[in-house]
């Protein structure tokens, strides 16, 4: 006979659900949080899968948003404009949980938003990547000191339509669709 576990049969949806964006929200403000660095994956003009690690900088469960933060020149703003279908996709070893969230992305490069952003990222190292004369993925050449007038800061602003949780565990994985039509398990 197994052991007993204390783990319930049933999955309360919705308590997964608030943790699910609890971690999310957390992973935003923990810089050692493995949910910080989801991976992007879109579709290239060619139709072809393209994929890349991205930083969560914001986790809003209403109205179901996360924020990420490029540079309007990358080629990934190109892609999303031309196919606003998205997954951003989380491993986390600690919760032995993944997670990816089927999103609708919106580029956004100017605004209200955009300041807000420029105004937090202004004031972090991580500003001169938004400031950098050339485009991400030109070819490398030296350069002067260059145009730094003006940043280059895009909020992607991805719309979450759903989720596919998984959940690893020795007595047994589980796996949760929720979409627009509820929650449901799946086989893992
Ligand atoms: C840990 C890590 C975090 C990253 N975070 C971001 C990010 O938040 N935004 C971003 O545009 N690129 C980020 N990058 C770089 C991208 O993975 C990618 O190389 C770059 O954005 C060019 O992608 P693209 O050619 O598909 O546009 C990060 C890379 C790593 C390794």
């Amino acid at each position: 006979m197994s052991a007993p576990s204390d783990r319930p049969a049933d999955i309360d949806f919705e308590s997964l659900r608030a943790k699910i964006w609890q971690e999310l929200q957390r992973a935003v403000g923990e810089r050692d949080h493995e949910w910080r660095t989801p991976v992007l994956a879109g579709v290239d003009a060619d139709g072809l899968p393209q994929a890349r690690t991205v930083v969560l900088r914001q986790a809003d469960p209403l109205p179901s948003t996360l924020q990420v933060y490029t540079d309007s020149r990358s080629p990934k703003v190109t892609e999303l404009l031309r196919h606003r279908g998205a997954v951003l996709v989380f491993w986390s070893r600690r919760l032995s949980w993944q997670l990816r969230a089927r999103v609708t992305v919106q580029v956004q490069t100017d605004g209200e938003r955009v300041e807000a952003a420029w105004e937090r990222v202004s004031r972090t190292a991580a500003a001169a990547d938004y400031l950098a004369p050339a485009a991400p993925g030109s070819v490398f050449a030296l350069t002067g000191p260059g145009d730094h007038a003006s940043h280059h800061l895009a909020v992607l602003l991805a719309r979450v339509e759903s989720f596919d949780w998984l959940e690893l565990a020795r007595e047994g994985h589980r796996r949760v669709r929720f979409d627009e039509s509820g929650a449901c398990r799946l086989i893992p």
